[in-house]
């Protein structure tokens, strides 16, 4: 039986370039890249994870549709326990963007043009965006999914080598589509950026590039 996918990881296959070797770092139950090996998408797949029990959870997933010559297990802190070659794509979804931020920013092999990134950050996306944009790589592009009543930002991204001195509204925004679930996003981080401005400004501090952001998100949701 094919492991069906959720919209939410859907949306991380859909960006999935296959014909390679995929690693899923902080894969949990493993259904991505059992998903993805069964469909024919990817030739084989590592399913990696920091902890021992989501690697069990994967070992078993794996074990029982039959895929253990296909699919390997390792635990890793993020990409700690890679070499450059094992894969050719990258998956990093359901960690916050500040710590993927940190786990390729401890990894100087990532700034490789022959390896593809697909990311999707739980929380803070625009974090990790600003460390994409400040670090050479280009992102190609972007999807907002619905699941359960809460929206998913997954976008992937190659190293270019052109660093972007980018502000704070571009990683808001990125290259999210004008559709309902990018918009229901944007309006939801508006929210926080407004009461972050409110409570600034009422103890008189500095809220200039705040200020821009907010404008710059406003403008993109009429545009
Ligand atoms: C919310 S689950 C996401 C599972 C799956 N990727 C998905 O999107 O459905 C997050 C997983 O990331 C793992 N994780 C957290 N920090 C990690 C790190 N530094 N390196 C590797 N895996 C990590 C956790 O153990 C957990 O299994």
């Amino acid at each position: 039986m094919t492991v069906k996918l959720t919209p939410r990881l859907s949306a991380v296959a859909s960006l999935v370039k296959g014909g390679g070797i995929i690693a899923d770092i902080g894969t949990d139950h493993g259904y991505l890249p059992i998903h993805l090996v069964q469909t024919g998408r990817v030739e084989s797949a590592i399913a990696a994870d920091i902890g021992r029990e989501p690697l069990k959870n994967a070992e078993k997933s794996v074990e029982h549709y039959g895929l253990t010559d296909k699919i390997s297990l390792r635990l890793s802190d993020g990409l700690r326990e890679f070499a450059p070659t094992d894969a050719n794509e990258i998956v990093f979804a359901g960690m916050g963007g500040t710590l993927i931020a940190e786990k390729l920013a401890e990894t100087p092999w990532v700034k490789n043009a022959d390896i593809h990134f697909i990311f999707q950050p739980q929380s803070r996306a625009e974090d990790l965006r600003e460390y994409l944009y400040r670090n050479g790589f280009e992102i190609l592009n972007e999807l907002a999914t619905h699941e359960a009543r809460r929206v998913y930002i997954t976008f992937d991204a190659i190293y270019t080598g052109n660093v972007k001195d980018v502000a704070i509204a571009d990683c808001f925004i990125g290259r999210l589509p004008h559709t309902e679930d990018a918009h229901k996003h944007l309006e939801g981080q508006l929210k926080r950026l407004e009461e972050k401005y409110g409570a600034l400004t009422a103890c008189g501090k500095e809220t200039g590039e705040l200020a821009h952001t907010i404008t710059a998100i406003k403008e993109f949701l009429n545009g």
